[in-house]
């Protein structure tokens, strides 16, 4: 009988529950019970039918007709082992996805946290039990296990993640039950990945400098068994990263570039072995420079590396999984700030491929930066780069938050990002790109601006200035996450304040499947 743990570490400040897979419930304080919409009387019961004559009453007496999402809690004065049951209404069986489970789950356990419940059991029947199901269950679950409270000295900080300390998933099924164990150990994996990136996101800028993050990539990385490397702002000189560099020329914090490298072991044939370079926007405070921005949220900004934490959190999941392509996740953390040393509009700065830029406005400096690491990325002879950023605020006006938006030279690859997006619910979205985008970015002075001077298509033609930086023959996609990396309360696994943490499970099924 497999047991999942989360592996744990100091810094990190959601500790996930203990999930085991087992024959029959051992002694718990809540029994879970999933139930189908007219189906009450095949409720998935831990222990034999003890609660089908209840759920009758209830359905008859219109107390809980298992509508999708909906709950009943029940208590009971100290019979037998469960002391609770919580009834999770999953709508018609006929009618179930994948999401709709996940979104189910996501909402029981946010009632379990509310009720304090510590101990539950849920068990697996046949209806139940395929591994798509019994997935989007944990993922649900065990998504919605976090809160970022390292800051908040009352009670709250001793409670250190939300929800159950300890879950049985019950089968007296040998093969469900293998499946409920390896299930439990994946989804763990994914929440402790998808937690880091949130933590990285959520942290506030003052502690949240490019040096943290460096310090923070190379302590996990280790821990993970991957390598990793960080270039300095010297070593970002020899690499002539000119951009990389004149966006952080503002700011006290010295900027860092994490390479990170995973490589499957024992593959057998290495030449099927592909290499995904992932490059990610690490902006550790994006004030917006000299073209500074409104005061209105700019707290907001200490979000604009969630790209490169995105990355981070991807490539530890995929190596978790032992996905088996490369990955070389190459990720830029630097800080936008106002001062007498801060780049100005109007100034022209070279990039590390010779190109020269014309600063517009320094507030679109995601870009700038990305089109170093862009083009040292092709140093590793990726089969794909794959970029991720906070990058415009036009794509919250063009999708909003229900899908980020996907731009790239390679229909085959935008393809396979959206059909991994597709499977995890974190939908993506293709934009034009269209070589007439990029006539607007035409410099007078230099051989190119990084901002138009209207602000139409803005998602686009940032796109189309990095297009700039990627060598002819190289496949690249790029991610705007910049409406989805926070504030995504509106689905019941993502917090309802804060980093998402969305995804990194897209990514890293992207890096399996490619
Ligand atoms: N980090 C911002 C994009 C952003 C905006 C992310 C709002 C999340 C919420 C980016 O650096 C930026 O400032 N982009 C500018 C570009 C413009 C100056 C061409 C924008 O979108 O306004
Ligand atoms: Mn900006
Ligand atoms: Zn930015």
């Amino acid at each position: 009988m497999a047991t999942a743990r989360s592996s744990q570490s100091a810094s990190l400040n959601s500790s996930l529950p203990l999930v085991e897979a087992r024959p029959a419930a051992p002694a718990v304080d809540t029994d879970l019970v999933l139930v189908f919409q007219g189906e009450s009387k095949k409720a998935q019961v831990p222990d034999g039918s003890k609660y089908a004559e209840l759920l009758s009453k209830f359905s008859e007496g219109d107390v809980f007709q298992a509508r999708h999402g909906s709950m009943q809690v029940v208590r009971f004065a100290g019979q037998g082992s469960a002391k609770n049951v919580v009834f999770l209404g999953l709508g018609k069986a006929a009618e179930l996805t994948e999401e709709k489970l996940r979104q189910a789950a996501a909402m029981l356990w946010s009632k379990l946290a509310a009720e304090k419940f510590e101990s539950a059991a849920m068990a697996f029947d046949a209806s139940l039990s395929q591994v798509s199901h019994i997935r989007a269950i944990l993922e649900g679950m065990l998504l919605s296990a976090y809160s970022f409270n390292k800051y908040k000295t009352g009670p709250e900080q001793s409670a250190k993640s939300t929800g159950l300390k300890k879950l049985f998933l019950i089968s007296a099924d040998r093969s469900v039950r293998s499946h409920l164990a390896q299930e439990a150990t994946r989804a763990l994996a994914v929440a402790e990945c998808v937690n880091i990136t949130r933590d990285w996101s959520n942290e506030p800028s003052n502690v949240g400098t490019p040096e943290y993050y460096a310090s923070e990539a190379a302590r996990l990385a280790k821990k993970h068994g991957l390598k990793v490397k960080v270039l300095s702002e010297a070593d970002a000189r020899r690499e002539k990263m000119g951009l990389f560099l004149a966006v952080g020329q503002g700011s006290t914090r010295e900027g860092k570039i994490v390479v990170l490298e995973y490589t499957p072991k024992g593959v057998k044939n290495s030449k099927n072995l592909k290499t995904i370079a992932f490059v990610g926007k690490g902006i550790t405070f994006d004030s917006g420079g000299i073209s500074i921005k409104p005061a209105l949220r700019m707290e907001d900004m200490k979000h604009d590396m969630t790209g490169a934490a995105t990355l981070f959190g991807a490539t530890l999941l995929a190596a978790q999984l032992k996905v088996p392509n490369r990955i070389v996740a190459i990720l830029a953390f630097t800080e936008n700030m106002p001062s007498g040393d801060a780049i100005q509009p109007g100034n022209v700065v070279r990039a590390r491929n010779g190109k020269t830029v014309e600063i517009i406005n320094t507030d679109a400096e995601g870009r700038l930066i990305l089109a170093d690491v862009l083009d040292y990325a092709h140093e590793f002879k990726p089969d794909a780069i794959i970029d991720a950023a906070t990058l415009t605020g036009a794509v919250s006006v063009a999708l909003g938050k229900h899908c980020c938006a996907v731009l790239g030279n390679d229909e085959g690859l935008i393809q396979s990002l959206r059909a991994a997006g597709t499977a995890n619910h974190e939908r993506i979205w293709q934009l034009p790109l269209f070589d007439e985008y990029f006539e607007d970015m035409k410099s007078d002075t230099a051989d190119m601006k990084n901002s138009a001077n209207d602000g139409n298509g803005g998602t686009i033609r940032g796109a189309s200035f990095m297009q700039q930086f990627i060598r002819k023959g190289t496949h690249w996609a790029h991610l705007d996450i910049a409406a989805v990396a926070n504030g995504m309360g509106h689905l019941p696994y993502f917090p309802k304040k804060g980093a998402s943490g969305m995804y990194v499970r897209t990514l890293a099924q992207f890096a399996a499947e490619y």
